[in-house]
């Protein structure tokens, strides 16, 4: 079974494909680590963030477990991904190492973007979680208040809807909707209702 989970950020996205991933006894990949790490090793080294060939040879020799989940977690790192997630060559070589994860034997689980629409087409299980952009900012905000004491709650929303724009607007596999795709909407949710709504819609398919 292949369950991709697309979605906004901070949309519940990632708990919920925690949470069925363990539940199903899928190998989970989070592809935005992916981006991230590719933007923050670009930063680290000082290649451009459009910098299509330098930015490439990141991403196809990316080492995850050489970074820290709190570098790849800043508010930073990811404004930085949705600049490298723009370039088709970064895309390009990402592809692969997503699309294997997909088709392993036994199955898996992806959340990201475009996991329904480019990378696994051929899901058993297509979610789309979203949720107002208010309710995201609130919850990122108290994501990154621990380690960023001094970012505002106007300032992450505004950083979200740039970052929805850019997701959504990009020429090569933009953040999109797959036409089978489940719609759950967290806005006015808890994370085990939407939980509940994400099973029940693998258990519909099983
Ligand atoms: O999901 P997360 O916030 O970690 O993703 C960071 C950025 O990586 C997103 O804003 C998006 O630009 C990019 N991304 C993508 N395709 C994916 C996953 C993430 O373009 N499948």
């Amino acid at each position: 079974m292949i369950i991709a989970i697309d979605g906004t950020t901070a949309s519940g996205k990632g708990t919920i494909a925690k949470r069925l991933a363990a539940k199903y006894a899928l190998p989970h990949m989070d592809t935005g680590c992916l981006y991230r790490a590719t933007a923050v090793a670009a930063l680290k080294q000082g290649i451009a963030l459009n910098d299509a060939a330098g930015l490439q040879q990141i991403a196809m020799n990316l080492d995850l477990s050489k970074f820290r989940d709190s570098d790849l977690r800043t508010g930073e790192a990811g404004k930085a991904a949705s600049q490298v997630a723009v370039i088709p060559e970064v895309r390009q070589a990402l592809f692969e190492l997503q699309r294997s994860f997909a088709t392993q034997a036994g199955g898996a689980l992806l959340d990201g973007r475009d996991i329904g629409t480019v990378i696994a087409p051929d899901a058993d299980v297509k979610l789309w979680v979203d949720a107002n952009v208010e309710q995201r900012g609130y919850r990122r905000w108290k994501e990154l208040v621990g380690f960023e004491p001094d970012v505002t709650l106007e300032e992450v929303i505004k950083q979200l809807r740039i970052r929805d724009e850019r997701d959504q607007s990009r020429k090569d596999a933009p953040a999109a909707i797959a036409s089978d795709a489940v719609l759950i909407d967290t806005t006015d949710l808890t994370i085990d209702a939407a939980v509940e709504k994400a099973i029940a819609a693998v258990e519909a398919v099983l």
